[in-house]
């Protein structure tokens, strides 16, 4: 992915003016949209028909994260209703293969996500059948927790994988992401950030949206000059 991305969730949105808080972020890349079922996480948010009028109205595309159980069944659906991206979680999908081939088959981009004691070792061989791989950086289900760091030597393992087989497939974190923490996950390979409190508990989203990307690309900038420059 050639430019870094910034989708922020509207988890810390005011859920009571959703269409407006989507007009916010209309500088961002994405808006991600986390779907939880009380089951797979100790949490309830929203289902298909909430997504699919909210897409409507939205200036962004959507980058969906669907915490659930039975993905195989849910997340097709998704797809169907026209989100740009669909991310399940390895943990709760059945044949991970076969449900990334059928989200790309109905025109979504096909995601994956860990969680943070998830290890990506037995996934390097699906890559190619992935379009996006998310390495969650805190525990799936609330926002506004703190960073893990103990995450990044995963997400630098992930990303050495990701540009071994083409470098084709994005590599997004979530969790904790803020002006302290992106700059760490940036220079460990990632280029798809979400963050839900840093943006929407600002004052002004869209000066956080852009706060976020300068310093990410700050960090990337800064990493490759290391590299060449002993
Ligand atoms: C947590 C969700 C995140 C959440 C991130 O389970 O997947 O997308 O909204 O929130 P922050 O950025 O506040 O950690
Ligand atoms: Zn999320």
């Amino acid at each position: 992915m050639s430019h870094l991305h910034i989708n922020p969730s509207i988890l810390s949105a005011d859920f009571s003016r959703l269409g407006e808080e989507l007009q916010a972020i209309e500088t961002a890349d994405a808006a991600h949209i986390d779907v939880m079922d009380n089951h797979f996480v100790p949490n309830l948010t929203w289902g298909p028909a909430v997504v699919e009028r909210l897409h409507e109205v939205s200036p962004v595309p959507f980058d969906v994260h669907l915490m659930i159980e039975d993905a195989d069944r849910w997340a097709p659906r998704y797809a169907e209703i026209g989100c740009e991206s669909v991310t399940f979680h390895a943990e709760a999908a059945i044949a991970p293969i076969k449900l990334a081939r059928e989200l790309r088959s109905q025109g979504a981009r096909a995601g994956m996500a860990l969680r943070p004691a998830t290890p990506v070792e037995p996934y390097l061989e699906m890559l190619d059948e992935l379009d996006l791989l998310l390495v969650m950086t805190v525990e799936p289900g609330f926002g506004g927790q703190k960073f893990l760091d103990l995450t990044l030597p995963k997400l630098r393992r992930a990303s050495e994988a990701i540009r071994g087989s083409g470098g084709r497939v994005a590599l997004q974190v979530d969790g904790g992401i803020s002006e302290e923490t992106i700059g760490r996950a940036a220079e460990a390979g990632a280029d798809v950030f979400v963050a839900g409190s840093s943006v929407y508990g600002a004052e002004d989203p869209a000066a956080a949206i852009a706060g976020l990307r300068s310093v990410a690309s700050r960090a990337v900038g800064d990493s490759t000059r290391n590299a060449f420059m002993p």
